[in-house]
Parts: C-alpha cells; sequence; structure tokens
C-alpha cells in the first residue's frame, strides 16, 4: 500500500489540502506566530534558581539531562509550583508522588479532555494532531466506551498469544546482529523492535512498517510543533498518515475479520457510534502511545545495564529476577516524563489555590524519584521490592492501556539476550531527545559483548 506524496507547503490554496486541514493549518502557523518566546531567553534552571522563575518545560532540561537537581528541588521545596512565564504559558508542576495520585483519581475534576487543553503541556486547542479526536484527550462517560473498544487486545490471554511472535522476532534480530562491533542501539534493535511490535498487534504491512516510526516520531513530537520550521512539517506528515491510515481502515472493514487489533476495532460493534475521524484519532493514539515508550524503555535498559555494573551482575546471575528488573528499567526511564490535566473548577491541592482553567502537569519522571516511596530512587535495582509502584503508566482511568505490551517486549528483550549471554557495552556519546514530554535517546553507540 503506498503513501500519497505531499508537497511541503502548509497554507491555503494548497490544491492538495481539504478546506478542513486548510484551516488547521493557517490557525497553527497563527498560533506559532503569536508565541511569546521570550522565557526561552532566561537561564536554564539548575538547583539554584531561585523557586519563582523554575520553569521546568525547557526541552534543553532534558536533552542535556539536566533535570534532576531541578526537580529534586522542588519536590522538597514546593511540590505543587506555580511557574507563570513559559513558552506554554503559565502551567502547575506536580513533582512528586502523592499529588499526581490525588489528581488522577479525581478525573471529573482534572479534566483531560482536548476541549480543556488535553492531555499535554502544549494545549490541544493550538495542537492540530488534535484535529483526530482521540480517548486519551477525553473524560467520562465518553472516555469509558471508546476505551472499551480496545482494552481486548491487551488482556493477558493475548499478551501470551502475541509472546511466540515477539520472541520469535527479537530472537531473530539479536541473531542478525554483529558480536563485538559498534552499532546504534536506539535504531538498531529499540526502533526495529519496536516497529515490528506495533506492526505484529496492527495487522499493518509489513513493507511500510517503518513509516510507523517515522509518522509517529513527528506526532510526538510537540516541540517541534511550536517551531516555526519544523511545525508545518509536522502537520504535513500526521495529514500524510491520517490518509494512510484512512484507506487501511475502509480495507479491514471492508474484508473478513482478522486477529489483528486494527480489524477487531473496524469489526467491533462498540464502534457503531465512532465517527470516521475519531477511529483514526484511536488508531494514531494506539501507535504513537507505542512507539516512544516502548522504544525508550528498551534504550534505558542498554543504558542502565552500563551504568549500574553491580545489578546487571545480579541479573544476569539470577534470570528469575527479569520481571522486576523490567519495571525498575520503566520507572527509573520514565519514558513519557508528563501528562497533563485541566481544572474544571477551582479547588485546593495541597495547599495551593487552583483555578478553574488552570493548566497542571504530572511529572512523572520527578514522581518516580520520589525518595518517600522510592528509596535511593536515583539507582537502577533490579529487586527493588516495589519497583511496580512506579508511575510511568500514570494512574487512574487513563493508566496505559498497552502497559502489558510495552512489558512484554521488554522482558523478552532481557530474556533473549540472557539465552545467548549477550551484553550491550556503550562505546560513545549518547544523544538524548530534546524534548519535555518523551524521555528518551536519539543514538546509543554500543558493541554486544559475550559473558
Ligand atoms: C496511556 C505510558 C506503552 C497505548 C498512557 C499514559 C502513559 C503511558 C503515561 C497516560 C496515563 C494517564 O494519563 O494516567 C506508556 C509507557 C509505555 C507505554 C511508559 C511503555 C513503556 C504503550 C503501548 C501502547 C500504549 C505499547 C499500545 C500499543 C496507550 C493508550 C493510552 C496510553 C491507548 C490511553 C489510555 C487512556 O486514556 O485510557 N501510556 N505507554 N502505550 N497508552 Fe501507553
Amino acid at each position: 500500500m503506498a503513501t500519497q506524496p505531499l508537497d511541503t507547503a502548509e497554507t491555503a490554496g494548497d490544491e492538495s489540502r481539504t478546506p478542513d486541514q486548510q484551516l488547521r493549518d493557517e490557525w497553527a502557523k497563527e498560533f506559532r506566530d503569536g508565541l511569546d518566546r521570550s522565557s526561552l531567553e532566561k537561564p536554564l534552571a539548575t538547583a539554584d534558581t531561585p523557586i519563582a522563575d523554575i520553569d521546568v518545560s525547557r526541552p534543553e532540561l532534558y536533552s542535556m539531562d539536566r533535570w534532576q537537581p531541578v526537580f529534586e528541588k522542588l519536590r522538597r521545596e514546593d511540590p505543587v509550583h506555580y511557574c507563570k512565564d513559559s513558552i506554554y504559558g503559565p502551567f502547575w508542576s506536580l513533582t512528586s508522588y502523592k499529588p499526581i495520585i490525588h489528581v488522577e483519581a479525581l478525573p471529573d475534576i482534572f479534566s483531560s479532555d482536548w476541549r480543556n487543553g488535553g492531555f499535554t503541556i502544549l494545549d490541544s486547542t493550538d495542537d492540530p494532531t488534535m484535529a483526530l479526536p482521540m480517548f486519551i484527550g477525553m473524560d467520562r462517560p465518553e472516555h469509558t466506551a471508546q476505551r472499551r473498544t480496545v482494552s481486548p487486545a491487551f488482556t493477558p490471554s493475548e499478551m501470551f498469544r502475541l509472546d511466540e511472535n515477539v520472541r520469535h522476532r527479537t530472537a531473530e534480530l539479536l541473531d542478525s546482529l554483529p558480536v563485538g562491533e559498534t552499532f546504534d542501539w536506539v535504531k538498531d534493535v529499540s526502533i526495529e523492535l519496536t516497529t515490528g511490535m506495533l506492526a505484529i498487534l496492527f495487522g499493518f504491512p509489513w513493507e511500510d512498517r517503518r513509516n510507523l516510526t517515522y509518522w509517529s516520531d513527528w506526532m510526538g513530537d510537540i516541540v517541534a510543533a511550536l517551531d516555526p520550521e519544523l511545525g508545518p512539517k509536522r502537520n504535513k506528515i500526521m495529514w500524510e498518515a491520517a490518509t494512510y491510515f484512512q484507506a487501511l481502515w475502509k480495507q479491514r472493514k471492508e474484508s473478513d475479520p482478522g486477529p489483528d487489533l486494527l480489524s477487531m476495532m473496524a469489526h467491533s460493534d462498540a464502534l457503531g457510534d465512532m465517527d470516521e475521524r475519531n477511529f483514526l484519532g484511536n488508531i494514531t493514539l494506539l501507535i504513537v502511545g507505542g512507539n516512544d515508550t516502548t522504544r525508550n524503555s528498551m534504550s534505558g535498559a542498554a543504558w542502565f545495564m552500563n551504568r549500574f555494573p553491580e545489578e546487571r551482575e545480579k541479573l544476569i546471575a539470577d534470570p528469575g529476577l527479569i520481571k522486576n528488573a523490567v519495571s525498575e528499567t520503566i520507572r527509573l526511564q520514565t519514558p513519557l516524563a508528563h501528562m497533563r490535566r485541566t481544572a474544571t473548577e477551582d479547588t485546593e491541592l495541597f495547599g495551593k489555590e487552583i483555578r478553574k482553567g488552570e493548566k497542571l502537569v504530572l511529572w512523572y519522571l520527578s514522581a518516580n524519584r520520589d525518595e518517600s516511596v522510592f528509596e535511593d530512587a536515583d539507582r537502577w535495582i533490579v529487586d527493588r521490592d516495589n519497583a511496580r509502584r512506579h508511575l510511568a503508566f500514570g494512574y487512574g482511568i487513563h493508566r496505559c492501556v498497552g502497559a502489558r505490551l510495552a512489558e512484554l517486549q521488554l522482558q523478552v528483550l532481557f530474556e533473549e539476550l540472557a539465552a545467548r549471554r549477550l551484553m550491550p557495552e556503550t562505546t560513545g556519546e549518547t544523544e538524548r531527545v530534546n524534548s519535555n514530554f518523551v524521555h528518551g535517546y536519539k543514538s546509543m553507540p554500543v558493541k554486544l559483548v559475550k559473558y
């Protein structure tokens, strides 16, 4: 199935674009042009920055891996912190465990709805991704009904069914890699395995599977959305993906039901009420939701095995620890740094007055280092007894629907490396993603060594 080539202009008058797309392009451009970028000229926060001046939305904090002392200060001194000036406008930062749980447990007061601002620090009302409504950006009861249509694809019995395929593909990939020669773990392992996993889940045409990664990378890049040059490109790519999925969806609807998720959704009774755009939005959500996240948990695994050799040795000596190491890896990595909610009424939160309409950013990355919950929180401890309490999958009604699949992929990777007595050893500079949302790695040179 070929994708339609699209030209690169993001302007009205582009014949290939529907009036709806053109309208959204214009609106996105207007938004970007109108942004107050002055906050970006201030020095990046450190542990010495006065509390009132801390802005943890700056993506460089994460690409430079300098966020730890800043969040540590916020957890200690001001766990519900107000940032009055950022490129995303004013926002509250929740940085410790309890306030995040509190907010996620009250989804009627703290909304995820795209009409209120959505689920990331970037307001969905400004983000053309939301041209396609998806259930992560909806409140009850709409959210409940839509989530129900996909959750059967992630039950333990479905994971059992997928296990063989995921394992086979992981083994095949590891066997194809050179031992003792440097390669990029992110590109050749994390991206390859994640792309394959999603293609299997969806029954996506195998020859086009790399498009999945390409599109998802752009869609998940909420920093690019604000950029005058990258923003228009991102819009284009999102529409290209939507066009492709539309064709695929039609194809599945007209074919006999199959075992893949896409077919299951296309033939499900519950989808009767969902319009086509909403359906496409949810497909996009499942692909984007599973992409950077699973990838970065696998890259995190390689990184931590190198950073914490004594823990790696523990894991090698006792493969029974792998299951726990999976949770611990996801905790320490926290592949999505945050989710966001919007207050639907004036309310009080841990001593702070929150006004209706204000934005609350839930920093999972920081809560997963909360010393009152996780002892020695900055360390990867493969037999940590409460690793599963991490918040990397969120909490409450929106808790990640794909969590079991991500865990399965990571577990299989650890097991298949152990079966071959292989371990990735870093050989050079690791490059990190420049984002306050996706927390991960762009590249990681490694060589495989036998032990
Ligand atoms: C929701 C993280 C893998 C699909 C979420 C949320 C987080 C998250 C933080 C929002 C939770 C909240 O608001 O409380 C992760 C991480 C993953 C991962 C860290 C990997 C390590 C996956 C996979 C898929 C997926 C593999 C599917 C293929 C979704 C969907 C939602 C979601 C559909 C929306 C759930 C809802 O709104 O009810 N994920 N995710 N995720 N995730 Fe994941």
